[in-house]
C-alpha cells in the first residue's frame, strides 16, 4: 500500500480569534498540511461545543486571548462546554495548541493555556506542548509547526507499519 492508499482520519484545524490572526495561521496550518497529503479540515470555533471532540481524533487549536485573558467571543461557547464537561472521555483525542497573545497583558496567552488544560483533563492526549506567541509570531508559529509535523509524521509512519504487518 502506497501514502496516497493510507485510510488516514482528518486533522481539524480549530481557530478562536478576534482579530484575525489566529485565522490567518490556522489557514496556513491547513495549507502547509495539505501540502503533506494530510487531509486537513479548517473550522472557525463559532457555534462549536465540546460534543465536536467525539467525532475527531486530531486536533490542532490556534486560540488568541481577548480582553482579561476570556478566549474571544467566538469561543465562548467552545470554552463553557469544555469547562462544564464531567467526564474525562477524550482519550481517543490527540491534540495541540497554539496560544496566540501579548505579553504587555498580565493574562498572557491565558485562553489558549486554559484550552490545553481543560483538553488534558478530559483525557486527551497532547500531539506536541503548547506554544505560546507573543506579538510577533512567526518564528514561534513556525516552531510550533516544525514540531506538529514530526508528531504527525511519526503517527504516519506507525500506521503504515502496522498497516503492513496486518
Ligand atoms: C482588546 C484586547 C485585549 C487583549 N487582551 C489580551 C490578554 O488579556 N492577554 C493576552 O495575552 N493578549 C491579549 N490581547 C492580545 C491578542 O491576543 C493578540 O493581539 C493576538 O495576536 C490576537 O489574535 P487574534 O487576531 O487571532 O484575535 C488583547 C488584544 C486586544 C485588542
Amino acid at each position: 500500500m502506497d501514502d496516497s492508499e493510507m485510510p488516514v482520519e482528518p486533522i481539524c484545524v480549530f481557530y478562536g480569534t478576534t482579530t484575525g490572526n489566529s485565522e490567518m495561521l490556522a489557514e496556513e496550518t491547513t495549507e502547509k498540511l495539505r501540502e503533506m497529503g494530510f487531509p486537513a479540515t479548517l473550522s472557525s470555533t463559532e457555534g462549536v461545543t465540546a460534543g465536536v471532540l467525539y467525532q475527531m481524533g486530531t486536533l490542532l487549536l490556534l486560540m488568541s486571548t481577548d480582553n482579561e485573558g476570556d478566549p474571544p467571543m467566538m469561543a465562548e461557547k467552545f470554552y463553557e462546554s469544555l469547562a462544564d464537561k464531567k467526564v474525562a472521555d477524550l482519550d481517543h483525542l490527540s491534540f495541540s495548541v497554539l496560544a496566540l497573545g501579548d505579553s504587555y497583558y498580565p493574562d498572557f496567552c491565558q485562553a489558549g493555556k486554559d484550552f490545553d488544560r481543560m483538553l488534558e483533563m478530559m483525557g486527551a492526549h497532547r500531539l506536541t506542548e503548547r506554544v505560546d506567541c507573543d506579538v510577533h509570531f512567526w518564528t514561534q508559529f513556525e516552531n510550533w509547526f516544525i514540531n506538529v509535523r514530526s508528531a504527525l509524521l511519526n503517527k504516519r509512519k506507525t500506521l503504515e507499519c502496522c498497516t503492513s504487518i496486518v
